[in-house]
């Protein structure tokens, strides 16, 4: 959706998606505050989360005790009020509208969670929340598109988004499921879709990579250089041994974790023969972990950046 669509009258947006309830149906103040919106931002209106749908939301993206919750859009505050109440989060979120911003900090507080969620009025394309380890969403889509940036930018490696009904384009999610929520379009049900993104650690370029543990017969002893191409999680992968280029296969991240597979010789320019699966972690500029063949030998292996591109 271009820049134009940004600019839509909100109504004919929201008409488009089908998203919302009748007028009669929302508290007049949330009316109001709708109103009040302006027109030259993207803008998603207030429509609540189905109950199920948040409970489906946080289930998805593992919400425990450890987790820090922020809603972007928070309306009435519903998501990380129920991240702290059923799954021991603390959390918060940022609104638009002050009006709805009370009301959140008022349900905090009558939940008895108002000492781990805190609501604060802002727009959520300048918003902190680098403290989350969980983002949770249900905007429109030119906005869940614009956010796409600002938060792979502040998120660490590991962090999960959830998005409800709208995907992120271009990022194929990690998870989604979709299922019927009975209280969706004013009480007549719909289903429900929400997605689920796992940040991932950002590995592009070259690697020097070495072994160390195998038994010698097992392996090559020359250098190895791994070359990746990163798509969000999607990596695309060769290895090379001196001048052989070797096809990696099934190379995925997983926040921090990466795992991919290649048939390695064991001299130097012999044919490839046992597959071994790599599996390891991130950190910055180094990565490593455990390699295993089919026949069951381990390795330790790790790797060192040695180029962006
Ligand atoms: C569809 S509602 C979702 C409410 C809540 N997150 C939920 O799922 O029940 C979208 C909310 O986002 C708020 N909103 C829309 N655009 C925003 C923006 N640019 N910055 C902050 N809040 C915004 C609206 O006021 C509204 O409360």
């Amino acid at each position: 959706m271009g820049a134009a669509a940004h600019r839509c009258p909100r109504r004919r947006l929201v008409r488009a998606i089908g998203l919302l309830p009748a007028a009669a149906a929302m508290p007049a103040a949330l009316v109001a505050g709708v109103a009040r919106a302006q027109d030259d931002k993207p803008f998603s209106p207030f429509i609540t989360t189905p109950g199920n749908t948040v409970m489906r939301m946080l289930s998805i993206a593992s919400v425990g005790k450890g987790d820090h919750v922020i809603d972007l859009g928070s309306g009435d505050g519903r998501i990380p009020i129920a991240a702290a109440l059923k799954f021991g989060a603390s959390g918060g979120g940022v609104d638009l509208d002050a009006m709805l911003v009370e009301l959140s900090n008022r349900n905090a507080a009558a939940s008895g969670v108002g000492d781990r969620v805190r609501f604060e009025r802002g727009d959520v394309f300048a918003t902190d929340v680098r403290k989350a380890t969980v983002v949770t969403l249900y905007l429109l889509p030119p906005i869940v598109q614009g956010l796409r940036p600002v938060l792979l930018r502040q998120l660490r490696p590991g962090s999960r988004i959830v998005s409800h009904d709208f995907p992120f384009e271009g990022w194929q999610a990690d998870a989604s499921e979709t299922f019927f929520a009975p209280e969706k379009n004013d009480g007549r049900g719909g289903n429900s879709t929400v997605f689920l993104y796992v940040v991932p650690a950002e590995v592009h370029g070259r690697w020097a990579v070495s072994w160390s543990g195998a038994p010698a017969d097992s392996l090559p002893s020359v250098p190895a250089e791994l070359r990746l191409q990163q798509v969000h999680q999607v990596l695309d992968a060769e290895l090379s041994l001196g001048r052989q280029v070797l096809e990696v296969r099934d190379a995925r991240l997983a926040g921090e974790r990466v795992r991919f597979t290649v048939a390695l010789p064991v001299r130097a320019g012999g044919p490839p023969a046992a597959p071994w699966q790599f599996e390891g972690r991130v950190e910055g500029e180094t990565m490593g972990g455990i390699a295993r063949n089919d026949r069951g030998v381990e390795t330790r292996w790790q790797a060192r950046r040695t180029a962006v591109r």
